[in-house]
């Protein structure tokens, strides 16, 4: 039934460039298109076993490896292609780059070149696309360095190699019980609800706020023996509850779709931890900087919530290739600034040591 109270996605974007005069629209009809792409995708991941588009990709070859040396899954692939089929035809990219993407992909000679660089992470949470459980799409744009504007050259990788803080609109679309596009475009943030009668996203969650503090956290245990000292610290703290320093019982949760515990954060409170560990030297931490961090992290910070590395606030980290990973901490203010602060204390922080037992007075 069409709530007629409501706001569309376009009359959002149309009404917010009314405080720019000068914009073109260029802006908003990129947006758009990327907001196509995931109603496409969304479709696709709702047909589920009879869209025929489930599994692994290519699977009489054994399946195929991202440069991540992940195995794609055949969504993984699609949701590519219909970001690419859906944006780069527009003029409004100068080029694009992807989680499954080894290179920046080039917008074709036959199209005009734009602006802007879309930088997405296509179908996160794929390893949850079998079981039924919540994927979504994460998206990032950055405007392009002014001499690939005015050469209008092929994108290289260092084109795309911006701080988090340079964004000019993150979002993410949940392909859960009902989709959701959540949106900053630098100014607080917005969800939209997806009305699948109309096929447009209406506006349900204006101005959305992460309460500070929070009783909820969110990290991959199996991985407890690789973690460092301060995020070993701070999780044994939740875990001692009422009976610990921080005096409160918390509750956890873990889905593997890094968007969809974003989704919970930024709708109740709550930390996510992905941090830096052990594991394999090689990978310091899990998840992308430019496609996942980044956006999730602006949307993060635009709705008072905080994003980190751990040690420093990740808007404002160069990044240093592509598909580089790191460590993520986002959600509460208070919380991320906690483990923060755990970070920056000296690394003898182990338990039973005397300057920081239980009881010191160097704790709070
Ligand atoms: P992707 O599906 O895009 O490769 O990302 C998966 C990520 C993220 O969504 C999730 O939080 C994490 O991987 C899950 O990690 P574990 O397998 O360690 O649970
Ligand atoms: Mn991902
Ligand atoms: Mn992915």
């Amino acid at each position: 039934m069409l709530q007629t109270n409501r706001s569309t996605l376009t009359q959002f974007l149309i009404e917010e460039r009314r405080r720019f005069p000068g914009a073109t629209g260029d802006f908003n009809a990129l947006i758009l298109d990327v907001t196509l792409a995931c109603k496409a995708i969304a479709s696709a991941v709702a047909y589920g076993e009879l869209g025929g588009a489930m599994g692994n990709h290519a699977p009489d070859a054994g399946g195929s490896v991202n440069v991540q040396g992940e195995t794609q899954k055949k969504l993984d692939v699609l949701s590519n292609e219909v970001f690419i089929q859906r944006t780069e035809w527009s003029g409004h990219l100068a080029g694009m780059a992807s989680e499954e993407m080894d290179l920046p992909h080039q917008i074709p000679a036959q199209y005009p070149r734009g602006h802007y660089l879309l930088v997405f992470d296509p179908l996160d949470g794929s390893s949850n696309i079998d079981v039924n459980v919540s994927v979504g799409s994460i998206f990032s744009v950055l405007r392009a360095p002014q001499a690939v504007i005015d050469s209008g050259r092929d994108v290289v990788e260092a084109d795309f190699l911006q701080p988090g803080a340079t964004q000019m609109a993150a979002g993410y679309a949940l392909y859960g019980p009902t989709t959701m596009l959540i949106l900053t475009v630098g100014r607080g943030v917005n969800g939209f609800t997806l009305d699948p009668n109309l096929g447009e996203f209406m506006l349900t969650h204006p101005d959305m706020k992460i309460p500070p503090d929070t009783q909820e956290f969110a990290i991959n245990a199996s991985n407890a023996r690789f973690w460092e000292a301060p995020v070993k610290r701070y999780v044994d703290e939740c875990l001692a509850g009422k009976t610990g320093p921080r005096g409160k019982d918390f509750n956890m949760r873990w889905i593997a779709s890094m968007v969809a515990e974003a989704h919970r954060i930024l709708m109740r409170g709550g930390v996510f931890l992905y941090p830096r560990d052990t594991k394999d030297p090689s990978k310091p931490g899990r998840l992308r900087l430019l496609y996942e961090a980044n956006p999730v992290g602006m949307i993060m910070e635009q709705a008072g919530g905080r994003a980190s590395t751990g040690r420093e606030p990740m808007m404002g980290v160069q990044p240093t290739s592509l598909h580089q990973r790191i460590g993520l901490v986002f959600g509460s203010k208070n919380e991320v600034e906690r483990i923060e602060r755990y970070h920056r204390e000296p690394a003898l922080a182990k338990e039973g040591e005397p300057l920081f037992a239980t009881r010191s007075l160097f704790r709070d």
